[in-house]
């Protein structure tokens, strides 16, 4: 478990960005998380390779890119020379999955594969020695400020007995609704890099929160 922070910027204030960019440099945040939309997969349209390419200017901090795109392998050379370091594609969205994995890795990123609640993960049974990360979706893609899905827990043992059986070194990411509570039962159940938008951002000490959820007890 290594307890990773991905604070989305979905939930920035994006009239202040680099206000909430500088805020998160200097907290306890490991990564960036940025959630790319695209009207189709989901349906809501957010940021494009431009955004990226503006946060990565004043961030030393590791920039994880969530597609919620259909057609990801035609974007991969953009997301990689706009900065992205992790790349997730969504199983749901890739047809040809084994050639995108390996494709994102070829241009040397990280690579990840999301779940939407409704997709078992004993379907990344054949790629899960190939991934870095395995990114499960507490709350249906779209948007921020949903409820968590009780059934994701579930999912992290399903998730964890794979990467047991099939010997991956992946690690799991899960995305959605993630409150303070949840961030330490999620923790404590194996996960090992949780996303958080709103619980972050809406909260006036932001860091202090960043802090909190990195504690083994709340
Ligand atoms: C949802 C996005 C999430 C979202 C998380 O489609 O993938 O990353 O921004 O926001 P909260 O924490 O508010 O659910
Ligand atoms: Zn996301």
């Amino acid at each position: 478990m290594k307890k990773i922070i991905s604070p989305s910027l979905l939930s920035a204030d994006l009239a202040f960005l680099y206000r909430d960019i500088e805020m998160l440099n200097k907290s306890e945040a490991d990564w960036f998380h940025i959630d790319i939309m695209d009207s189709s997969f989901v349906s809501n349209i957010s940021f494009g390779t431009l955004f990226i390419k503006h946060v990565k200017k004043y961030t030393h901090k590791p920039i994880d890119v969530h597609l919620m795109i259909m057609h990801p392998e035609h974007y991969i050379e953009e997301f990689k020379f706009c900065g992205a370091d992790n790349l997730h594609v969504h199983y749901e969205a890739c047809i040809h999955l084994n050639r995108t994995i390996y494709s994102i890795k070829e241009y040397g990123m990280k690579v990840g594969v999301a779940v939407n609640p409704h997709t078992p993960v004993f379907l990344l049974k054949d790629v899960i020695k190939d991934i870095d990360f395995v990114l499960l979706m507490s709350v249906n893609p779209g948007f921020s400020g949903q409820k968590f899905i009780h059934q994701t827990y579930q999912k992290l043992e399903d998730t964890k007995d794979l990467i047991l059986k099939k010997h991956s070194s992946a690690l799991i990411e899960v995305d959605g609704g993630i409150n303070l509570e949840i961030a330490s039962l999620l923790f404590k159940n194996g996960a090992d890099i949780l996303v958080a938008g709103t619980t972050i951002f809406s909260n006036s000490n932001p860091k202090k929160i960043i802090h909190r959820m990195k504690l083994e007890n709340i």
